[in-house]
């Protein structure tokens, strides 16, 4: 089988880093294609090595700009690529632009789409996220879903059961992996900070980047924490969190630049807790044993709330404060989710060797 699988931005790449050599092992001829969605060293080149994933093939170069230009621009490379190497699916994974972009793209050559990480529902439509889930589930022949819940999302949309395959969480299975490679290391040491001894933070989603309000309470909560932060920021919120009263120089807050992921993975093993917007985050906090407050309307990943290791609060101190406090006290006792094991890769392997029928229509 020759596929080609698609990856754009940060989460994505973790997500093929357990996958690609389970791919290969397995005599499929996977290769990558990189749109290039994120660029920077510290937002791309630092995974690939951190994670040995295999240099893509091809490299779009698609950069930033709003969503219709990254996801057009994203689409007319991927197009092209497509139409002139014809493999038997595309691979698609999570929910950014370049997700998107590679299902309309393969689509609409009738190139069948395998979608890992489908039926996640925040049933919030304000978040591109969730445009971008919806959609690619519908042009996906293949649907690779991380809980059950998800199953039953795309079951409630109308998608057939055969095309539904529950094959675990594969950012579980990154975490279950590379633990052992981060044994030993001290990652907030070089902060000057000590295990379980500060609060790790990560906020990038443009519900709270780009509404001044809730940035600002987010920021005031932060600089209460009984316990230092340790803020690796991502290039979006970077220039607005200094107008919001968070310097580099504010008192008891460490801001760095975005770390590796062998690093974030020990930062978050070794934190008293977490506060973050990020999904990949709230799952990993949940496989690591730290607890997790989440700072959104919603979330896709309820499961992490579902089991006690995540908290969902507004953006408002008066609610993340105390949901701070109850993350700090936790007994950290929950199970992890069902199938967010080492075997997932292997799952999505076996789904791929029964077969990927395409979508037909009348
Ligand atoms: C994207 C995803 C989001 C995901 C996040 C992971 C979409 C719609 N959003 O959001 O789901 O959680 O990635 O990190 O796809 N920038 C840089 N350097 C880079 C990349 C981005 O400076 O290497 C800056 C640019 O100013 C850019 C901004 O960050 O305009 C936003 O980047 P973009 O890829 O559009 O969206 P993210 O906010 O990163
Ligand atoms: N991450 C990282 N370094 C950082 C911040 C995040 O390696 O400085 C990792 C994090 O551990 C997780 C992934 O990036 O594996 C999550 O990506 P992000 O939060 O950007 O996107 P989301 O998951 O919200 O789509």
């Amino acid at each position: 089988m020759r596929l080609i699988v698609v990856v754009g931005a940060r989460p994505n790449f973790i997500k093929v880093g357990p996958l690609m050599p389970a791919l290969l092992s397995a005599g499929i001829d996977a290769k990558l294609a990189h749109t290039g969605q994120h660029y920077d060293a510290a937002m791309s080149d630092v995974f690939f090595t951190d994670l040995e994933i295999p240099k893509p093939e091809w490299f779009l170069g698609v950069g930033s700009g709003t969503h219709a230009v990254q996801t057009g621009t994203a689409m007319m490379k991927l197009e092209e690529l497509f139409a002139a190497e014809r493999p038997d699916a595309v691979m698609v994974v999570g929910d950014v632009n370049s997700t998107l972009a590679a299902a309309l793209a393969a689509a609409k050559l009738n190139i069948p789409v395998v979608h890992l990480e489908a039926g996640l529902r925040s049933r919030d439509m304000s978040m591109p996220e969730e445009v971008n889930r919806l959609v690619t589930d519908q042009l996906s022949a293949m649907l690779l879903t991380p809980v059950r819940e998800a199953d039953s999302n795309l079951l409630a949309e109308g998608v057939d059961s055969s095309r539904i395959h529950l094959v675990g969480n594969i950012m579980a299975e990154s975490v279950l992996r590379n633990l052992p490679r981060i044994e030993g290391r001290d990652v907030c040491g070089r902060y000057g900070l000590k295990p379980r001894e500060y609060v790790l933070v990560t906020i990038h989603r443009p519900e709270n980047t780009d509404h001044p309000e809730r940035l600002s309470e987010i920021v005031s909560s932060l600089l209460a924490s009984p316990l230092p932060v340790l803020f690796p920021v991502h290039p979006r919120t970077r220039p607005l969190l200094a107008e919001h009263g968070m310097a580099e120089d504010a008192p008891g807050v460490v801001l760095v630049e975005p770390v590796g992921y062998l690093d974030m993975l020990a930062l978050q093993r070794d934190a008293a807790a977490i506060v973050t917007d990020s999904g990949g985050v709230q799952e990993e906090s949940c496989m690591v044993g730290t607890p997790c407050v989440t700072v959104r309307r919603n979330t896709e990943r309820y499961i992490t709330v579902e089991v006690g290791a995540n908290r969902l609060v507004s953006a408002q101190s008066a609610a993340i404060k105390p949901a701070l406090a109850d993350a700090l006290a936790s007994d950290r006792t929950w199970q992890v989710p069902e199938r967010w094991d080492t075997e997932v890769a292997a799952r999505v392997v076996k789904a791929l060797q029964s077969g990927v029928a395409p979508l037909m229509g009348c």
